[in-house]
């Protein structure tokens, strides 16, 4: 018995404890002998075994309970002393991240136009030579579609050169007044400091029937745009050509670097080209089946924006995912 209760309280943790206790306790434990030794004890003196063998169970359940409630405590404390948080300490700092500056332009050139209730249009990054050229008045062999070097498929398809493909797929399934812009990426065979193979544009189309729409509100609109995006900077419309309209011009800002003086970035002239539109070539129109419409469009690059916007000289670094790049933007 004292030989028990000692080895109860010898006991270093709770695994043993619990072994101990089968040993002790169990069904084929020690206890469990002695109380079967009952049926061979005299009837006079069963009574009187079975008190003593109750008493010293009672008495070691005591010792073990205890033992077991000291080592739950000493469990615990261990525990909380392994886990323990010392709340005083510094934390690290969390990186934020940003938008990509390119994403950023192209947002704030969406919204622009959003506000003027323009529906934003998408369509898909393998075009087909009808959607890409032909329906824009590019026919075959045409010179115009030097200007556009293409990366074409196996199987005739081609990864569409420019935004503009997206205007014909609108007109085609809708009908006029039109009033849209089309964000996204298009795919060019060029690579230097200014051309990567993927870049971004943003193509608007505005038609309604014939006379509604003037080269007039072309200039406003887009006026208004470049002052939106770049302040207070001058915005000319030079002659251009594009087959996809006529009258063609190109849009030039004064240079925001020089402003206007001449500086390497404008090649000395003062002024940045941003912008190609123009009023919309009647061919384009008969290619959809429009009739008796008139209207203008415009395409531009997101990347050069960003650029010029952020004055990052490479192009080329928009999209190497430099995170010592990146971070300049949060
Ligand atoms: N698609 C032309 C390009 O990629 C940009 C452009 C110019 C779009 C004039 C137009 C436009 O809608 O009217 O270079």
């Amino acid at each position: 018995m004292e030989d028990l209760k000692g080895k109860i309280e010898a006991t270093a943790n709770l695994d043993d404890l619990e072994s101990l206790r089968v040993e002790i306790f169990g069904k084929k434990g020690l206890l469990a002998a002695e109380f079967a030794k009952l049926k061979d004890i005299a009837s006079e003196n069963k009574k009187e075994f079975a008190k003593g063998l109750n008493d010293k169970k009672i008495a070691l359940t005591e010792v073990f309970e205890e033992k077991k409630r000291v080592l739950l405590e000493m469990a615990l404390e261990k525990k909380l002393e392994s886990e323990r948080v010392d709340v005083s300490l510094y934390g690290y700092e969390s990186t934020k991240g940003s938008l990509h500056p390119v994403k950023e332009t192209m947002d704030k050139i969406i919204d622009y136009f959003v506000a003027l209730n323009f529906s934003v249009e998408s369509g898909p990054l393998i075009e087909n030579d009808f959607t890409n050229f032909e329906a824009l008045n590019l026919p075959k062999n045409h010179p115009a579609r030097e200007m556009q070097d293409t990366f074409f498929l196996a199987d005739g398809q081609l990864l569409r050169t420019h935004t503009s493909p997206v205007q014909i797929r609108t007109m085609m399934k809708e009908k006029p007044p039109i009033r849209m812009i089309a964000p996204g990426a298009v795919f060019r065979r060029d690579y230097d400091l200014t051309h990567t193979p993927m870049f971004h544009q943003v193509e608007g189309l505005v038609v309604d029937k014939t006379g509604v729409v003037s080269f007039a509100n072309l200039k406003a609109i887009l006026t208004d745009f470049l002052h939106y995006m770049f302040g207070e900077v001058e915005v000319r419309f030079r002659p251009s050509f594009f087959p996809f309209t006529e009258p063609s011009t190109e849009v030039d800002i004064s240079c925001i670097f020089c402003e206007g003086e001449g500086c390497r970035v404008c090649s000395h002239t003062g002024w940045l080209e941003v912008l190609g539109s123009g009023v919309v070539d009647p061919n384009v129109f008969e290619a959809v089946g429009y009739e008796d419409v008139s209207g203008y469009a415009f395409g531009l690059g997101v990347e050069r924006f960003a650029m010029l916007l952020h004055r990052v000289p490479d192009l080329r670094s928009m999209f190497e995912g430099d995170i010592r790049l990146l971070e300049q933007f949060r």
